[in-house]
């Protein structure tokens, strides 16, 4: 919706007062404001997928767009779509945005950033009474994390087409709530936004995201430009043994399922080691049954999660598990799945190029960088030309309620965004 006179500076000129327009406190204090919805000790946040925290949020954010005229939209797995019209309502919109989920333990800006700043995108065309040909929106895409309901990136892979809709309903979390009970949960709670299609025609997506690494701020510079995405395997592991009395069973007698995990991780971590540091493998889920001091464990179910940049060398690892599992188990029986698998994306250098451009127009020194965490873009990236701007984030610590980064360079990283989606929007 566009509530001023179009101005009719030329495009340079309107692409640099979008990002003047940009405004640090008004992200700033959005920031702060979603910070208090599923608030933990520490100044973390715990606003997992589609619990009341995350409809809490996407209240919040949604009260905001309203007052600015945006339209709301969602789709039938949750994302959810803010719209500025454009002169031509049925083109391509630009998109721009992420998630704002958290971890169970995570911090205040990863994901949420590349919502509020989409928004804030939307404001500042709004406040500068720009044009844009394409309609722009701001999307926030659900459950990126999986933490609760695995794996990561479910609402961006059933969008652009990834994985069916069907293949998530029957997915539980670790109290056994049924995806599908959560997510009607969460889509009832917002019965007048317009329903959307999966996979409907964008021009162009960009991303904005705190580093959730150390390199920005190491190098001393305000924006990375993100040059693609490293590739991530998910599995599931189940170890099957026996409960029994600790202070009588023999060892000959036992089948210690916790014993035998631990000689599978040990395994699979002596697979897995790499010189130079670049293979990413992680046990981060581990829960023992019984789990209690006198009884043997009777089984173990944990996660893994394996990353590399090159594909190649991650199928191969990848490939590997099942059998290192297998060959490591001693006394109990083993069963791997794998709950995701996608391959490293390169974004077009076109988009690249663009970022920099911004970047370098509004004096702002980047750098181009690979992303080593997974983001919605990756799978955006399917279906539309794709790319992610980076801000520092203090000590590049990240998934920890310690995430922290400054109001300055969350507004640089916004005041790239808008200078580009206004390009994007009229190229
Ligand atoms: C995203 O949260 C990731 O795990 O990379
Ligand atoms: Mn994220
Ligand atoms: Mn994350």
């Amino acid at each position: 919706m566009v509530t001023k006179a179009e101005h009719t500076a030329p495009k340079g000129g309107m692409a640099a007062a979008c990002a003047g327009l940009v405004n640090r406190d008004r992200l700033w204090h959005r920031h702060m404001e979603m910070a208090k919805i599923g608030a933990i000790p520490g100044n973390g946040v715990n606003r997992q997928a589609l619990t009341r925290e995350d409809i809490a949020a996407r209240e919040l954010l949604t009260s905001w767009a309203r007052a600015r005229g945006f339209a709301i939209g969602m789709d039938r797995i949750g994302n959810l779509f803010i719209r500025r019209q454009g002169r031509d309502p049925t083109a391509a919109p630009i998109l721009t945005g992420s998630h704002m989920d958290s971890q169970p333990s995570g911090g205040r800006f990863d994901g949420i950033y590349g919502v509020l700043a989409g928004l804030e995108v939307l404001e500042a065309l709004e406040d500068a009474g720009a044009s844009t040909a394409r309609p722009v929106e701001a999307v926030a895409w659900t459950n990126e994390e999986g933490g609760r309901f695995a794996p990561g990136a479910m609402g961006s892979m059933v969008f652009s087409g990834a994985r069916r809709l069907e293949e998530c309903l029957d997915i539980v979390d670790s109290s056994q709530v049924v995806l599908k009970d959560a997510l009607a949960e969460t889509l009832a709670a917002m019965p007048d936004a317009e329903e959307r299609s999966f996979n409907f025609p964008i021009a162009a997506y960009i991303e904005a995201h705190i580093e959730q690494g150390p390199r920005l701020e190491q190098s001393g510079l305000p924006i990375g430009i993100v040059t693609g995405i490293q590739g991530s395997r998910w599995f599931e592991v189940q170890v099957t043994g026996e409960s029994a009395h600790a202070g009588t069973t023999p060892l000959a007698a036992r089948r210690d399922a916790l014993q035998d995990a631990i000689a599978i991780v040990q395994a699979l971590n002596e697979a897995m080691h790499d010189e130079t540091d670049t293979v990413r493998f992680t046990v981060g889920r581990f829960e023992v049954t019984p789990n209690s001091p006198n009884s043997i464990a009777g089984s173990v179910f944990f996660t893994i999660d394996l990353r590399h940049p090159q594909a190649s060398t991650l199928a191969e690892l990848g490939d590997a598990v099942e059998g290192i599992c297998q060959g490591a188990a001693r006394r109990c029986g083993v069963r791997v799945k794998e709950t995701f698998n996608r391959p490293p994306c390169v974004f077009e250098p076109r988009i690249v190029g663009m970022l920099e451009e911004s970047a370098g127009s509004l004096d702002l020194p980047h750098m181009k960088m690979p992303s080593g965490a997974f983001h919605d873009a990756l799978f955006l990236n399917d279906v539309c030309p794709t790319g992610m701007i980076f801000v520092p984030c203090e000590n590049g610590i990240s998934h920890n309620p310690a995430e922290n980064a400054t109001p300055d360079d969350l507004a640089a990283g916004a005041r790239v965004l808008a200078m580009s989606v206004f390009k994007l929007a009229n190229g």
